[in-house]
């Protein structure tokens, strides 16, 4: 059953959107070379717990961090720790908060001070292929729109999409009604579009083949062929007219606001 969410619940998920946008980026500009990945998340617990928000991840199934780390050939999910970043790295960061009972669900790749020209060429065609979903997100299409729009861009620039994970409803859970796949093969009729569905889109992009394992940790999901993999996600609103980006830090309620 996919969720219909009304003006006060929409309200909400504004403000959980742009608490979830301004943590991930400031998260994002904390990066440098030799921190660790531990550091990274501990002072993503930090930012979460200075707007006074949740991690909407921390506990989730046990997930033990307060945020997704994965560096390089990391997919998603991954589990942070002593490791030191360094130069020329490519780091997803996936930030899910939990603001007034309502969750914002937001993930972005980045280069550790630079990197080289295919994974920036991956990462570039990864966050495109996610405006080319949220462009298909709208009021009267299909989910099944916004997969194809994802994938056709993905694969015209010769890179692979993740089968394994996919998009979701999101709103008081972090994973509703329905999944949004960031492929077409296989996924069947799909539900059609309507005002006050919020969903998160998220294309996993991988430089090389599709294919991903899960490590034996139980959470870390990394390509079989060990190329580099990125990750862009926003949770959105779908609208009568265009969609809206809920996780969008420019519109953080003043009283959130730093100095
Ligand atoms: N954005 C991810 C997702 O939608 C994050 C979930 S991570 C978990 O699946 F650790 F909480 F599972
Ligand atoms: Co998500």
């Amino acid at each position: 059953m996919i969720k219909i969410k009304n003006e006060k619940e929409i309200e909400s998920m504004r403000v959980a959107g742009s608490v979830a946008n301004a943590v991930l980026k400031e998260v994002a500009s904390f990066i440098a070379p030799g921190i660790t990945t531990k550091e990274i998340d501990q002072h993503a617990g930090k930012l979460i717990a200075g707007y006074g928000a949740k991690s909407a991840f921390f506990g989730y199934k046990q997930y033990p961090c307060q945020i997704c780390i994965s560096v390089n050939e990391e997919v998603v999910h991954g589990i942070s720790g002593a490791r030191r970043v360094q130069f020329g790295d490519i780091i997803s960061l996936d930030v899910g908060v939990r603001c007034e009972g309502y969750i914002g669900d937001n993930a972005l790749t980045v280069a550790v001070g630079g990197c080289d020209p295919v994974a920036q060429s991956l990462m570039d065609v990864t966050e495109r292929s996610l405006y080319e979903g949220i462009a298909a997100a709208r009021s009267g299409n299909r989910v099944a729109d916004i997969s194809r729009a994802i994938q056709n861009y993905v694969e015209s620039n010769r890179f692979s999409v993740v089968r394994e994970f996919v998009g979701h409803g999101v709103g008081k859970s972090v994973h509703e009604d329905p999944q949004i796949p960031n492929y077409l093969e296989g996924i069947g009729s799909s539900p059609v579009l309507k005002p006050g569905m919020t969903l998160a889109i998220e294309p996993m992009v991988n430089a090389g083949a599709a294919q991903v394992k899960v490590l034996s940790d139980g959470w870390t999901v990394v390509t079989r062929d060990g190329l580099p993999s990125a990750h862009f996600e926003h949770t959105i609103l779908v609208t009568e007219g265009d969609p809206e980006i809920l996780t969008c830090a420019e519109r953080l309620p003043s009283s959130l606001r730093r100095a």
